[in-house]
């Protein structure tokens, strides 16, 4: 994915906004990352990605410009849709942070 692609689509929180507030941010806890514009807070499905982005993301060095990741999330912003429409859709257990 894309940095301008969305991560959380029910907060529409973009993949850069996400990784650099992790970056700028540090927040100690994955949970934390729901500080950058209540991501993870809806129907929950964006946040084995938002673990994802915030464990990379401190592995990084805090300063200079660095983008995400193009590994980061390894799907197509079609693919991630359809993904997320099987999560609401099946009405699996709320992923948890
Ligand atoms: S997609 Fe992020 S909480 Fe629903």
């Amino acid at each position: 994915m894309k940095p301008q692609d969305k991560i959380c689509y029910c907060y529409g929180v973009p993949l850069h906004k996400l990784w650099h507030f992790a970056r700028r941010q540090r927040p100690r806890r994955p949970s934390q990352m729901s500080e950058c514009l209540g991501a993870g807070t809806g129907c929950g499905w964006c946040i084995p990605f938002l673990c994802r982005i915030h464990e990379q993301a401190l592995k990084s060095p805090p300063d200079g410009q660095v983008p995400p990741p193009e590994s980061l999330v390894d799907l197509t912003p079609e693919e991630y849709a359809e993904r997320r429409r099987g999560y609401i859709e099946t009405r699996q257990p709320r992923n948890k942070f």
